[in-house]
């Protein structure tokens, strides 16, 4: 496993511009590109789908592209980001009625596949599907938008993801989502998270006039 992992979010960048923006991360070395899915019905927000991810492939961007969905239900939109192009999808146990149908179909079309916990939702929901999973997303915001408060309880439920990984003996990444900035990832880590998204800690960071502008917000992180 690559040590960390850091995928901006962008649904705090600039849609207007999203080829340059995304350009503008991996560029300056971020690894994934983190992708939210909302629809308006399991989380009260309205963003992107399959047709900009496949943008987003079509315009070149190779990098993984980690797609977030808080859709409810799940199955279409797991067999639309596997056409569009998507390098892993995570979804919430909650929006599935069949969790290990849903993980299999991820698989199945060739993409990583991870489950995504709210801070109130309990990980032993994982457990009897762990090893068709390669992913663990731990949300430490309520889902539905980008620059809330870091929830402080769900740096144990880190801890507790961390041991049930190490427990289970399978490689699975822990991707911690929401809240996350330069004055806590480093807590973050020490929880047991390998990888990181942040949305508003890097696009929020600076002017849109410079083509630099995420390099020295994503090599702090
Ligand atoms: C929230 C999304 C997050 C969000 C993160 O529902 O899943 O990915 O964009 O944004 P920040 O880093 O601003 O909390
Ligand atoms: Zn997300």
């Amino acid at each position: 496993l690559h040590p960390f992992v850091i995928a901006p979010s962008i649904l705090s960048a600039n849609f207007a511009s999203l080829g340059q923006e995304v350009d503008h991360i991996l560029a300056a070395g971020a690894d994934w590109v983190h992708f939210d899915v909302m629809d308006n019905h399991y989380v009260p927000n309205l963003t992107i789908g399959p047709m900009v991810c496949r943008a987003l492939r079509d315009h070149g961007v190779t990098a993984p592209i980690d797609v977030h969905l808080m859709v409810k239900p799940v199955d279409a939109m797991i067999a639309a980001f596997i056409e569009a192009g998507a390098t892993s999808i995570t979804f919430h146990p909650e929006a599935s009625e069949h969790i290990d149908r849903s993980l299999q179909m991820i698989r199945d079309g060739g993409c990583q596949a991870g489950l995504v916990f709210n801070p109130a939702t309990p990980l032993q929901l994982m457990e009897h599907v762990m090893d068709k999973m390669d992913m663990v997303l731990l949300m430490s915001v309520n889902p539905g938008f980008g620059g809330q408060k870091f929830i402080p309880h769900t740096l144990k439920k880190i801890e507790q993801a961390r041991a049930m990984i190490d427990a289970s003996g399978h490689a699975l990444r822990l991707e911690v989502d929401g809240g996350i900035g330069l004055g806590n990832i480093a807590q973050v880590a020490a929880a047991g998270a390998d990888s990181f998204v942040a949305g508003s800690a890097i696009f929020g960071a600076a002017q849109a006039s410079d083509p630099h502008r995420y390099d020295s917000i994503i090599a702090a992180l």
